[in-house]
């Protein structure tokens, strides 16, 4: 009789403790480089890793959150027709959903803030310097996250079928960046 309850006991246990660690491990996210994606926190309407990225984040249904959606958009406006539609690159810009897998997210920013130029081609290949163009920086987290979530195979080409609502939060950071 002991030895039963004390069996079940210790069973229940384990029941508890592996239901605590499934929940814990849920959905982790990491780039092939290792870099951990996946989403902690939400912030003014746009999700953070851990430490503080921008990050995507999309549900079981295939719906994607509002700051993707914005950086699908801002992309097909100001970068598409240098560096291809969906990310995919042309014969004259990288394609970018392959640059932000490698890159960190901190070179990205300094690219587009700056510009860059490949100095010792004969192509001479420019990319522009849009630190101070509203429409791009306003909205460069959200273009970086699509780009992520393109390289990542967690959207498909064209514009997302699904997306979250813009939130409040979204709209107010918005306005202040834009009129800022
Ligand atoms: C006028 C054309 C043009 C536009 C518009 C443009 N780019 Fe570029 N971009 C380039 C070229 C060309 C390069 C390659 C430059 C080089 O390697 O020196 C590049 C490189 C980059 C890189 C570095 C990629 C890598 O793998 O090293 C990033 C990041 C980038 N662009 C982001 C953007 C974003 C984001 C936008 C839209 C806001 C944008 N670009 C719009 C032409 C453009």
């Amino acid at each position: 009789m002991k030895m039963t309850a004390i069996a079940g006991a210790a069973a229940l246990a384990f029941a508890m403790a592996s239901a605590t660690v499934g929940f814990a491990e849920e959905a982790k996210k990491t780039l092939p480089n290792g870099t951990d994606i996946t989403p902690a926190n939400m912030e003014n309407g746009r999700w953070y890793t851990e430490d503080g990225i921008p990050t995507y984040k999309l549900e079981e249904d295939g719906t994607i959150d509002f700051a993707t959606f914005s950086g699908y958009r801002r992309y097909s406006a100001e970068c598409h027709v240098c560096h291809g539609p969906d990310g995919e690159g042309s014969t004259y810009a990288p394609a970018l959903k392959e640059s932000v897998l490698r890159m960190d997210y901190y070179d990205y920013q300094e690219i587009v803030a700056s510009g860059k130029q490949e100095v010792n081609t004969a192509s001479n290949m420019v990319m522009p310097a849009f630190g101070t163009n509203r429409n791009v920086w306003c909205y460069v987290d959200d273009i970086y996250i699509y780009l992520l979530a393109r390289g990542m195979n967690d959207l498909p080409r064209g514009r997302p079928a699904k997306r979250g609502d813009k939130t409040d939060e979204f709209t107010a950071q918005e306005t202040s960046c834009m009129e800022g």
